[in-house]
Protein backbone atom coordinates (compact mmCIF):
# COMPACT_ATOMS: atom_id res chain seq x y z
CA UNK A 1 0.00 0.00 0.00
CA UNK A 2 1.37 3.33 -0.93
CA UNK A 3 1.87 5.73 1.69
CA UNK A 4 0.83 9.17 1.26
CA UNK A 5 3.70 11.42 1.69
CA UNK A 6 3.83 13.76 5.42
CA UNK A 7 3.62 17.28 3.84
CA UNK A 8 6.63 19.93 3.65
CA UNK A 9 7.00 22.07 6.70
CA UNK A 10 7.33 25.56 6.32
CA UNK A 11 8.13 28.41 9.22
CA UNK A 12 6.34 31.61 9.75
CA UNK A 13 7.29 33.94 12.35
CA UNK A 14 8.27 30.94 14.94
CA UNK A 15 6.01 28.15 13.64
CA UNK A 16 6.93 25.48 12.04
CA UNK A 17 3.64 24.44 10.15
CA UNK A 18 2.49 22.07 7.06
CA UNK A 19 2.99 24.49 4.12
CA UNK A 20 -0.31 24.50 3.05
CA UNK A 21 -1.27 26.29 6.80
CA UNK A 22 1.73 28.68 6.30
CA UNK A 23 0.14 32.14 5.71
CA UNK A 24 0.37 35.33 6.59
CA UNK A 25 -2.12 38.23 7.12
CA UNK A 26 -3.71 40.23 4.32
CA UNK A 27 -2.51 43.27 6.03
CA UNK A 28 1.35 42.04 6.12
CA UNK A 29 3.81 44.72 4.61
CA UNK A 30 4.94 41.97 1.99
CA UNK A 31 1.49 42.35 0.60
CA UNK A 32 0.40 46.05 1.23
CA UNK A 33 3.39 47.57 0.22
CA UNK A 34 5.53 45.39 -1.48
CA UNK A 35 7.97 45.75 1.47
CA UNK A 36 10.04 42.66 2.17
CA UNK A 37 13.71 41.21 1.50
CA UNK A 38 14.26 37.85 0.45
CA UNK A 39 16.78 35.29 -0.32
CA UNK A 40 17.30 31.87 -2.71
CA UNK A 41 19.68 29.24 -1.54
CA UNK A 42 19.99 26.11 -2.98
CA UNK A 43 21.47 22.30 -2.03
CA UNK A 44 23.77 20.99 -4.15
CA UNK A 45 23.91 16.68 -3.24
CA UNK A 46 21.59 17.84 -0.80
CA UNK A 47 24.14 20.27 0.99
CA UNK A 48 22.82 24.36 1.59
CA UNK A 49 26.11 25.90 -0.72
CA UNK A 50 26.92 29.09 0.36
CA UNK A 51 24.58 29.44 3.09
CA UNK A 52 26.29 31.81 5.50
CA UNK A 53 26.75 34.15 2.96
CA UNK A 54 23.18 34.24 1.35
CA UNK A 55 22.25 35.00 5.51
CA UNK A 56 24.73 37.66 5.42
CA UNK A 57 23.52 39.29 2.41
CA UNK A 58 19.74 38.83 3.76
CA UNK A 59 20.78 41.33 6.84
CA UNK A 60 22.66 43.89 4.83
CA UNK A 61 19.06 44.17 3.01
CA UNK A 62 17.39 43.87 6.53
CA UNK A 63 19.63 46.82 7.28
CA UNK A 64 19.07 49.09 4.65
CA UNK A 65 15.25 48.12 4.51
CA UNK A 66 15.01 49.14 7.96
CA UNK A 67 13.31 46.03 9.09
CA UNK A 68 14.40 44.24 12.32
CA UNK A 69 13.91 40.71 12.14
CA UNK A 70 14.04 40.34 15.61
CA UNK A 71 16.81 37.68 15.71
CA UNK A 72 20.44 37.16 15.11
CA UNK A 73 21.93 35.51 11.76
CA UNK A 74 23.25 32.71 14.07
CA UNK A 75 19.58 31.79 14.83
CA UNK A 76 18.34 32.45 11.39
CA UNK A 77 21.04 30.11 10.11
CA UNK A 78 20.21 27.46 13.15
CA UNK A 79 16.30 27.90 12.26
CA UNK A 80 17.13 27.26 8.50
CA UNK A 81 19.04 24.56 8.89
CA UNK A 82 15.63 23.50 11.17
CA UNK A 83 13.34 24.12 8.43
CA UNK A 84 15.58 22.32 5.74
CA UNK A 85 16.36 18.96 7.81
CA UNK A 86 12.87 18.55 8.65
CA UNK A 87 11.89 18.77 4.93
CA UNK A 88 15.10 16.39 4.18
CA UNK A 89 13.38 13.28 4.45
CA UNK A 90 11.26 14.17 1.15
CA UNK A 91 14.73 15.03 -1.17
CA UNK A 92 14.77 12.83 -3.62
CA UNK A 93 18.08 11.08 -4.92
CA UNK A 94 19.61 13.29 -7.35
CA UNK A 95 17.52 16.27 -6.49
CA UNK A 96 18.16 19.39 -4.45
CA UNK A 97 15.89 22.43 -3.04
CA UNK A 98 15.77 25.92 -2.86
CA UNK A 99 16.13 27.09 0.27
CA UNK A 100 13.97 30.45 0.72
CA UNK A 101 14.10 33.33 3.14
CA UNK A 102 11.50 36.38 3.06
CA UNK A 103 11.41 38.93 5.72
CA UNK A 104 8.95 41.53 5.80
CA UNK A 105 8.22 44.27 7.93
CA UNK A 106 5.10 43.37 9.41
CA UNK A 107 1.49 44.09 9.24
CA UNK A 108 0.98 47.45 8.33
CA UNK A 109 -2.58 48.22 9.36
CA UNK A 110 -4.33 50.77 6.40
CA UNK A 111 -4.08 54.00 8.33
CA UNK A 112 -1.73 53.11 10.70
CA UNK A 113 1.37 55.38 11.10
CA UNK A 114 4.00 53.70 9.18
CA UNK A 115 6.60 54.22 11.56
CA UNK A 116 4.95 52.52 14.13
CA UNK A 117 7.52 49.25 14.70
CA UNK A 118 5.85 46.07 14.32
CA UNK A 119 7.45 42.84 14.62
CA UNK A 120 9.10 41.62 10.97
CA UNK A 121 7.09 38.31 9.11
CA UNK A 122 9.66 35.37 8.72
CA UNK A 123 9.28 32.72 6.23
CA UNK A 124 11.39 30.23 5.50
CA UNK A 125 10.71 27.56 3.39
CA UNK A 126 12.05 24.64 0.86
CA UNK A 127 11.02 23.89 -2.66
CA UNK A 128 11.91 21.67 -5.27
CA UNK A 129 14.62 22.74 -7.88
CA UNK A 130 13.10 23.10 -10.74
CA UNK A 131 15.41 23.38 -13.51
CA UNK A 132 13.96 22.15 -16.75
CA UNK A 133 13.18 25.65 -18.09
CA UNK A 134 16.80 26.04 -18.18
CA UNK A 135 18.22 22.65 -18.41
CA UNK A 136 18.40 22.54 -22.48
CA UNK A 137 20.27 26.53 -22.26
CA UNK A 138 23.59 24.95 -21.38
CA UNK A 139 23.76 23.08 -24.41
CA UNK A 140 22.63 25.52 -26.86
CA UNK A 141 22.82 28.59 -24.73
CA UNK A 142 19.36 31.26 -24.63
CA UNK A 143 18.57 34.05 -26.60
CA UNK A 144 19.14 37.08 -24.57
CA UNK A 145 17.18 40.59 -25.15
CA UNK A 146 16.75 43.66 -24.18
CA UNK A 147 13.46 45.02 -22.19
CA UNK A 148 11.79 48.01 -22.90
CA UNK A 149 11.99 49.37 -19.58
CA UNK A 150 14.84 50.12 -17.64
CA UNK A 151 16.46 49.34 -13.61
CA UNK A 152 15.08 51.42 -10.91
CA UNK A 153 18.14 53.74 -10.34
CA UNK A 154 19.93 52.49 -7.19
CA UNK A 155 19.59 56.15 -6.43
CA UNK A 156 15.64 55.21 -5.91
CA UNK A 157 16.46 51.67 -5.15
CA UNK A 158 19.48 49.90 -4.39
CA UNK A 159 20.14 46.94 -6.81
CA UNK A 160 22.37 45.69 -3.27
CA UNK A 161 18.97 44.99 -1.56
CA UNK A 162 18.15 42.00 -2.88
CA UNK A 163 14.04 42.44 -2.28
CA UNK A 164 10.72 41.23 -3.12
CA UNK A 165 9.55 44.07 -5.00
CA UNK A 166 9.55 42.17 -8.39
CA UNK A 167 6.83 44.40 -10.66
CA UNK A 168 10.00 46.14 -12.77
CA UNK A 169 11.91 42.61 -13.12
CA UNK A 170 8.47 40.93 -14.30
CA UNK A 171 7.35 43.73 -16.74
CA UNK A 172 11.32 43.41 -18.08
CA UNK A 173 10.51 39.70 -18.37
CA UNK A 174 7.41 39.85 -20.18
CA UNK A 175 8.19 42.14 -22.67
CA UNK A 176 11.63 40.39 -24.10
CA UNK A 177 9.23 37.00 -24.22
CA UNK A 178 6.93 39.28 -26.28
CA UNK A 179 10.27 39.23 -28.83
CA UNK A 180 10.97 35.52 -28.19
CA UNK A 181 8.98 33.47 -25.48
CA UNK A 182 12.21 31.33 -24.64
CA UNK A 183 13.93 34.97 -24.46
CA UNK A 184 16.16 36.00 -21.22
CA UNK A 185 15.73 39.68 -20.67
CA UNK A 186 19.08 41.78 -20.25
CA UNK A 187 18.06 44.97 -18.13
CA UNK A 188 19.58 47.99 -18.82
CA UNK A 189 19.83 51.31 -16.97
CA UNK A 190 18.36 54.62 -17.11
CA UNK A 191 21.94 55.71 -18.91
CA UNK A 192 21.74 52.48 -21.66
CA UNK A 193 24.71 50.53 -19.53
CA UNK A 194 24.05 46.32 -18.86
CA UNK A 195 22.59 46.12 -15.46
CA UNK A 196 21.06 42.38 -14.78
CA UNK A 197 18.39 40.02 -15.59
CA UNK A 198 15.30 39.46 -13.39
CA UNK A 199 16.77 37.07 -11.24
CA UNK A 200 20.47 37.00 -12.48
CA UNK A 201 23.69 38.73 -13.23
CA UNK A 202 25.43 39.12 -16.95
CA UNK A 203 28.92 38.30 -17.69
CA UNK A 204 30.85 38.98 -21.37
CA UNK A 205 34.01 37.38 -22.41
CA UNK A 206 35.75 39.38 -24.71
CA UNK A 207 39.36 38.62 -25.94
CA UNK A 208 39.70 35.73 -23.01
CA UNK A 209 38.82 38.00 -20.35
CA UNK A 210 35.25 38.14 -17.87
CA UNK A 211 33.60 41.25 -17.74
CA UNK A 212 30.44 41.90 -15.74
CA UNK A 213 28.91 45.11 -14.45
CA UNK A 214 29.52 46.73 -11.05
CA UNK A 215 27.24 46.37 -8.62
CA UNK A 216 26.17 50.35 -8.86
CA UNK A 217 23.14 48.80 -10.81
CA UNK A 218 22.58 45.42 -9.98
CA UNK A 219 22.87 43.14 -7.26
CA UNK A 220 25.51 41.47 -6.07
CA UNK A 221 24.95 38.20 -6.69
CA UNK A 222 26.44 35.40 -5.02
CA UNK A 223 26.61 32.91 -8.26
CA UNK A 224 28.34 36.40 -9.88
CA UNK A 225 30.74 36.07 -7.11
CA UNK A 226 31.76 32.43 -6.93
CA UNK A 227 32.25 32.50 -11.12
CA UNK A 228 34.71 35.38 -10.39
CA UNK A 229 36.64 33.33 -8.16
CA UNK A 230 36.59 30.35 -10.15
CA UNK A 231 37.90 32.29 -12.78
CA UNK A 232 40.55 33.58 -10.41
CA UNK A 233 41.43 29.81 -9.67
CA UNK A 234 41.69 29.28 -13.55
CA UNK A 235 43.27 32.23 -13.90
CA UNK A 236 40.95 33.79 -16.16
CA UNK A 237 41.45 37.85 -16.33
CA UNK A 238 37.78 39.05 -15.18
CA UNK A 239 36.71 42.78 -14.36
CA UNK A 240 33.72 44.81 -13.32
CA UNK A 241 32.95 47.36 -15.69
CA UNK A 242 30.41 49.28 -17.05
CA UNK A 243 28.76 47.56 -20.85
CA UNK A 244 27.03 48.56 -23.11
CA UNK A 245 24.63 46.74 -25.78
CA UNK A 246 27.46 46.83 -27.88
CA UNK A 247 29.53 44.66 -25.42
CA UNK A 248 27.23 42.13 -25.60
CA UNK A 249 26.92 42.10 -29.52
CA UNK A 250 30.52 41.64 -29.79
CA UNK A 251 31.24 39.60 -27.29
CA UNK A 252 33.06 36.20 -27.92
CA UNK A 253 30.72 34.98 -25.18
CA UNK A 254 27.70 35.78 -22.69
CA UNK A 255 26.13 34.66 -19.75
CA UNK A 256 23.92 34.99 -16.73
CA UNK A 257 24.82 33.92 -13.48
CA UNK A 258 21.95 32.78 -10.69
CA UNK A 259 21.67 30.49 -7.46
CA UNK A 260 18.90 27.75 -9.21
CA UNK A 261 21.26 27.14 -12.64
CA UNK A 262 24.53 28.68 -11.70
CA UNK A 263 25.84 29.63 -15.22
CA UNK A 264 23.46 29.85 -18.31
CA UNK A 265 25.04 30.42 -21.53
CA UNK A 266 23.70 33.12 -24.11
CA UNK A 267 24.15 32.63 -27.57
CA UNK A 268 22.26 35.18 -29.17
CA UNK A 269 21.48 39.07 -28.49
CA UNK A 270 19.03 40.44 -29.76
CA UNK A 271 18.68 38.33 -32.87
CA UNK A 272 22.40 38.61 -33.67
CA UNK A 273 24.59 35.09 -32.47
CA UNK A 274 27.12 35.69 -30.05
CA UNK A 275 30.74 34.81 -31.14
CA UNK A 276 30.26 31.58 -32.96
CA UNK A 277 26.63 31.05 -32.28
CA UNK A 278 28.15 27.97 -29.84
CA UNK A 279 28.34 27.74 -26.05
CA UNK A 280 31.94 29.29 -25.40
CA UNK A 281 34.85 27.29 -23.71
CA UNK A 282 35.39 29.88 -20.58
CA UNK A 283 31.49 29.20 -20.49
CA UNK A 284 31.93 25.22 -20.09
CA UNK A 285 35.02 25.53 -18.20
CA UNK A 286 33.51 27.62 -15.42
CA UNK A 287 30.62 25.40 -15.73
CA UNK A 288 32.88 22.31 -15.09
CA UNK A 289 34.98 24.02 -12.15
CA UNK A 290 31.89 24.35 -10.73
CA UNK A 291 30.44 21.12 -10.75
CA UNK A 292 33.72 19.87 -9.21
CA UNK A 293 33.18 22.97 -6.69
CA UNK A 294 30.05 21.95 -5.80
CA UNK A 295 30.06 18.12 -6.20
CA UNK A 296 27.47 18.02 -8.42
CA UNK A 297 27.14 17.66 -12.66
CA UNK A 298 25.25 20.26 -12.93
CA UNK A 299 24.39 20.39 -16.54
CA UNK A 300 23.85 16.36 -15.81
CA UNK A 301 21.60 17.16 -13.14
CA UNK A 302 19.03 19.75 -15.26
CA UNK A 303 19.14 17.54 -18.10
CA UNK A 304 17.98 14.09 -15.93
CA UNK A 305 15.15 16.41 -14.83
CA UNK A 306 14.18 16.41 -18.61
CA UNK A 307 13.45 12.46 -18.43
C1 LIG B 1 17.67 40.74 -9.54
C2 LIG B 1 18.64 39.63 -9.31
N1 LIG B 1 19.87 39.75 -9.81
C3 LIG B 1 20.79 38.78 -9.64
C4 LIG B 1 20.47 37.60 -8.98
C5 LIG B 1 21.52 36.53 -8.81
O1 LIG B 1 21.91 36.42 -7.48
P1 LIG B 1 22.48 35.07 -6.88
O2 LIG B 1 23.60 34.66 -7.77
O3 LIG B 1 22.92 35.42 -5.52
O4 LIG B 1 21.36 34.08 -6.94
C6 LIG B 1 19.20 37.45 -8.44
C7 LIG B 1 18.85 36.23 -7.72
O5 LIG B 1 17.72 35.97 -7.40
C8 LIG B 1 18.26 38.49 -8.60
O6 LIG B 1 17.02 38.40 -8.10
Amino acid sequence: MSQTPPPRLAYVSGQLLPEDDAKISIFDSAVMLGNAVTESTRTFAGQPFRLEEHIRRLYRSLKVARINPGMTQANLLETTLEVFEANRPLLKAGDDVWIVHNISAGVSIPGSNPQQSHSATIMIFTAHLDLRGWAKFYREGCHAVTSMSRMIPSQALDARIKNRSRMAYTLADSETRLVDPDAQCVILDIHGFVAENKGGNIFAVRDGELLTPTSENCLEGLSRQTVLELAGKLGFPARETRLLPYDLYTADEVFFTSTPYCIMPATKFNGLPVGDGQVGPMTKSLLQAWSELAGVDIVAQALAQLG
